[in-house]
Formats: C-alpha cells, structure tokens, sequence
C-alpha cells in the first residue's frame, strides 16, 4: 500500500477472533495453494480434495483462476505484472479467508516464485501450503479441451505460460504432485494427509466458550 493510499486508515478488530471462528468451524484457517501449468490438473485436485474436507464438516471455498479472472481481477491481463497484481489480490483475499476460520484451496498457474513467496508471508508459514501440480507442458497440452495450447503455439495467444512466458517451479514445495503419473483423488488424499499432519484439521471440540462472547 503506498503512503497516500495508507494515511488516515486503522484496522479494526471485532469482538469475534479468528481463534474463535477456527472453534466454531473445529479446524484452522489455512490455505492450500496449488501452482502449476494450465491443464495440470490443480483445480480437478483442489474439487476433489474440497469433497472430502466437506464430508469431515470443514468449511472451505475453491479459488480458481478463470474464475477470480471474471470478476476481482477482470481488468488484469496476462503480462508479468498483471500477474503478480492477480496474485497479490488472491492474495490479500485469501489472507481475509484465514481470518474467517475457512480452509482457503487456491487454483492458480501462480508462474513467480516471489509472487507466492510474499502469500507465505502475509498468511504464515503455518497456515500455507504450497503444492506443485507438476506436469510435462506436452501433457498439458495434450489433455487441453480448449485449443488455448494450439493457439498458444500458433502465437495467437502471446505471453502463455510453459510455452512463450516462464513458469518458476517452487523449490521447496510442502507437497509435489506428479500429475501425468498419479490421479487426481489420490493426490487430493496425500494434500489432506499433509494438512492433517500440520494440524489444520483438528477433533470437532464443544464450541462452550460462545455464551460467554456476549
Ligand atoms: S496467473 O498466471 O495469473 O496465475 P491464472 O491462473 O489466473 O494465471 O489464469 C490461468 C487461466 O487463464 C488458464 O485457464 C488459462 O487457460 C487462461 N489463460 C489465458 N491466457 C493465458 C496466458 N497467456 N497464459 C496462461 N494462461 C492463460
């Protein structure tokens, strides 16, 4: 935010902490991030794995990248900085996500490292997680319904990430999915798995403490 943006401006807390919303749902908020070609398969994963969080009674929401793109980001294109202005307002949103209490699954090609980086830090290292949907661009390719593969290398669409733009592969991913070789469901299962692990879903708890908020 710059100075001028900034000035004369205060957060506010509420009487309700994001301490209390995360005992009223029994898990923490968190964010799944996937990054990964487009066609790799990150929102087929992050479909399945809202499925079985939902069936545990987690609350979550799905964010994905045409769809962000109709709407909070639909003045944004596809150069570099475009892209780091699509990332740093997913996320600013999903920071808000965590604060609700919900389990945030983030379904963007996300191409630079620093990009996702700074979402680390503005969420905490503890509640992120980054998972690499790794997959060949010929896959990709191969499995695109869209032809935006084919008019990507015709050069009808400029700047397409894997083939005329980067993608920066994370090198230090929570989880690496190697999405040519294993299917979507039990790649869903090793994410929950892994959030299970770090703590994020917990035993749904007596929410005793709400009369005494009032
Ligand atoms: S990101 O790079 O800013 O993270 P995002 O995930 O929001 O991208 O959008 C990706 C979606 O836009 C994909 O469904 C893809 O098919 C479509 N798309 C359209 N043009 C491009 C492009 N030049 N590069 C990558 N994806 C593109």
């Amino acid at each position: 935010m710059n100075e001028r943006n900034s000035n004369n401006l205060t957060w506010h807390d509420g009487y309700i902490t994001r301490e209390d919303r995360e005992r009223l749902h029994a898990h923490k908020g968190a964010v799944v991030w996937f990054t990964g070609l487009s066609a790799s398969g990150k929102s087929t994963i992050a479909q399945h794995l809202e499925k079985m969080l939902y069936k545990r009674g987690c609350s979550t929401y799905v964010f994905d990248g045409d769809n962000v793109r109709h709407g909070l980001c639909s003045d944004l294109g596809f150069t570099p900085e475009d892209r780091t202005e699509n990332i740093r307002r997913i996320g600013e949103m999903v920071k808000l996500f965590v604060d609700a209490g919900i389990i945030a699954l983030t379904a963007f090609i996300s191409p630079y490292k620093s990009d996702r980086e700074r979402i680390r830090a503005l969420v905490g290292a503890d509640r992120f997680f980054e998972v690499h949907v790794d997959c060949p661009v010929e896959v990709c390719a191969s499995r695109d319904t869209k032809g935006i593969y084919e008019k990507a290398k015709a050069g009808t669409i400029k700047e397409f990430t894997g083939i005329s733009a980067p993608y920066e592969p994370p090198q230090n991913a929570d989880l690496v999915i190697h999405s040519d070789r294993e299917d979507a469901v039990s790649a869903a299962k090793q994410v929950l798995a892994l959030i299970e692990e770090k703590g994020i879903i917990v035993e749904r708890c007596q929410v005793s403490t709400i009369d005494s908020l009032v």
